[in-house]
């Protein structure tokens, strides 16, 4: 790893609203002295129309958190309506189409307007305070419109993202118990389409969904049911743009996003009103630095907790332009970032480095066609980034003069935890740097034993709360507390491993658990597991990951074939558990490789030996440990020799 320092930006600092490294301290110092005073200041960003009491109650033993108790709000009323008189004709979104050159602005005015019709369609439909609605859309601002409707009326959404499969939408929209979807007719991405509303009438045929909104993207005609399926657009011609504010208590519900874990089904992450849109308010004015009038362009999906926290309520929570980006970083060719930043003059860039990962093969002449001479903060998220990737980053596309913020944080966390920022914090390519202040990180040996001191590894762990964290898993309380609050009693544990330096930098080393990071993406080994073994072609399945160039981890399935794929040639069992995996979980999760095996290496008790298949597929044969203790340790030598031959 590399431990060289990149100091900070004087031009950078010098208007930034930490200016330097010791600021950044005696902020961090005041909030840990005083973390009611602090989260108390941090709440004044945003409205309330009747002031909170106490800042915060929390009991990590019971899983029980609260914030700004007794306070009431309105996150669309933060998010649009207050911004109306200073800058009703700035530009809330821009949108920018898959095409190149399509581009649509709305000012908040235009995003008041649409966003109390579209309200106002819901409350037509008969959804209320505290029902959920699904979200199914393409990155189009319909799918804003939706998220900020749904929190006008103090309904909870449910966004999904639309690469998921009918099965993972179903499973979904049942779990949260949606009668409302919205969706589009189809998607366009990367100039492909993506049959949207063929695969929510795939998903809800057995649910009690009563009403489906439809936004219309392409001119593609899709049957319609009558009586249950209504076009969007004049839905909301027929309603007015007046919708009043449902006042939400803090604690209210604001949304419900599912995420993978180690085990089971996908979980409910539930997100409060107050807490989570004072947090993303807070972390996105401090870690990207954002100044009145900045463009910010987070390329993140919707989808994903990234797209809620900074493309929809951080930025516009403060007032700011955010873009919304339909397409894919490559198309039609590696400079398209960089074109939209030019274009939409874009301060911030925020990005995963899987993306930058793959445009990195492109080399530098696909950057350097642009000038991105707007841009003065760069953000990374999602997984580990390589010094490299980082360093490529900083030089390359920022010049040098940008600020590089690494960005660390959970869907469960609502918001960036641990980061630098921008003209404060003089960086490690790969290291995450520093707790922002009110974030106290802790890590803890395998035995619980916290470690205190630099020149540590172990588990992460947060001690105390903070604003966005997330409240519960819908429907599953117990589950929440057992995930997250009964491995290290007192403190919240985040499935990252880390390792804090001899200087106090931190650094993810990634999960510990049974779950992947897939191109940024989160998946569980045994939902991709359960996946395969729904085929007759699959008789066990064991999903481990392997390092991969592009994606970060990639995903290696282990498959003993089932009785049905007798005399069935391998590359065809290999592609129908491909396009089985494909179905129920989306592409997202599909195996890079399936390796055909004769067993797994158990051991007596039956429990697979994950650690062993890694190493196989690391291609580290020599490295296996003891597998005398396997029920058949023979299997081992099988299985790397399949490995070594596939290879
Ligand atoms: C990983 C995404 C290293 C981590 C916001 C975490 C990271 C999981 C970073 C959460 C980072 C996220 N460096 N690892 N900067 N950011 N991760 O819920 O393993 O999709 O636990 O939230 O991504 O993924 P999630």
């Amino acid at each position: 790893m590399s431990d060289r320092i990149v100091p900070t930006k004087p031009h950078i600092s010098r208007r930034a609203h930490v200016a330097s490294f010791d600021h950044y301290q005696r902020l961090y110092r005041e909030s840990v002295d005083d973390p009611s005073g602090f989260w108390r200041r941090q709440a004044e960003r945003i409205d309330w129309f009747h002031p909170f009491e106490r800042a915060c109650e929390q009991d990590f033993d019971r899983a029980e958190v609260a914030w700004y108790l007794g306070g009431k709000l309105n996150a669309a009323f933060n998010c649009i309506d207050r911004h109306l008189v200073e800058r009703g004709e700035q530009n809330a979104i821009v949108w920018v189409g898959d095409e190149p050159g399509t581009y649509r602005q709305i000012t908040f005015r235009e995003l008041h307007d649409r966003v109390g019709r579209l309200a106002n369609v819901l409350r037509r439909h008969g959804v209320q305070k505290g029902d959920r609605v699904c979200i199914y859309l393409p990155m189009i601002p319909e799918a804003v419109y939706a998220m900020l409707a749904c929190a006008r009326i103090g309904a909870v959404h449910s966004v999904v993202f639309a690469g998921f499969s009918a099965e993972s939408l179903k499973n979904r929209i049942e779990d949260a118990d949606c009668r409302v979807v919205l969706t589009a007719n189809e998607g366009l991405r990367g100039g492909k389409t993506i049959p949207l509303k063929q695969t929510v009438d795939q998903a809800i045929e057995d649910l009690p969904v009563r009403t489906v909104l439809v936004a219309r993207r392409t001119d593609a005609a899709v049957p319609m049911r009558a009586g249950r399926d209504l076009w969007l657009a004049d839905e909301m011609e027929r309603q007015r743009a007046y919708c009043p504010v449902q006042w939400q208590d803090s604690e209210d519900p604001l949304f419900v996003l599912y995420t993978s874990g180690s085990t089971g089904k996908p979980k409910g992450q539930l997100h409060t009103t107050g807490g989570y849109l004072v947090y993303a308010g807070y972390t996105h004015q401090l870690v990207f630095d954002w100044h009145p009038g900045d463009v910010h362009f987070c390329a993140a999906d919707i989808g994903w907790v990234t797209g809620h926290s900074y493309v929809v309520y951080g930025p516009l929570a403060n007032g700011a332009t955010t873009v919304l980006f339909e397409s894919t970083p490559v198309y039609p060719d590696a400079s398209r970032y960089w074109q939209v930043c030019d274009d939409v003059q874009a301060a911030i860039f925020y990005t995963a480095p899987t993306a930058l990962r793959a445009l990195l093969r492109f080399g530098d002449e696909p950057v350097k066609k642009y000038r991105r001479d707007s841009i003065r903060v760069l953000g990374s998220v999602g997984e580990p980034i390589n010094p490299e990737v980082w360093q490529w980053y900083h030089d390359v596309v920022g010049e040098g003069r940008c600020a590089v913020v690494d960005t660390w944080w959970q869907t469960e966390t609502g918001g960036i935890l641990i980061s630098a920022l921008p003209g404060a914090t003089p960086c490690k390519p790969g290291s995450a740097t520093f707790p922002l202040p009110g974030v106290r990180p802790v890590l803890v040996d395998e035995h619980g034993e916290v470690l205190t001191g630099d020149g540590v590894s172990g588990n992460l762990c947060l001690a105390g709360s903070w604003p966005g964290q997330a409240r519960t898993i819908w429907n599953d309380h117990e589950r929440f507390r057992q995930t997250y609050f009964t491995t290290y009693p007192g403190l919240y544990f985040t499935g990252d491993g880390c390792r804090r330096d001899e200087d106090g930098y931190y650094w993810i080393t990634g999960r510990v658990d049974d779950v992947l990071n897939v191109a940024g993406h989160r998946l569980g080994t045994a939902e991709i597991e359960s996946a395969l073994v729904a085929h007759e072609f699959c008789a066990e399945a064991a999903v481990v990951g392997f390092p991969h160039d592009v994606k970060g981890t990639g995903i290696q399935a282990y498959v003993i074939p089932g009785k049905a794929a007798d005399g069935v040639p391998p590359e065809e069992i290999e592609a129908v558990l491909k396009q089985q995996v494909r179905k129920a979980i989306g592409p997202i999760a599909t195996p890079d490789r399936i390796q055909i095996v004769p067993g797994l290496p158990k051991t007596r008790s039956g429990k697979i030996m994950r650690r062993i298949l890694r190493k196989i597929g690391e291609a580290n044969y020599q490295d296996l440990g003891d597998i005398s203790t396997l029920a058949e340790p023979h299997v081992v030598e099988l299985i790397v020799q399949g490995h070594k031959a596939a290879r």
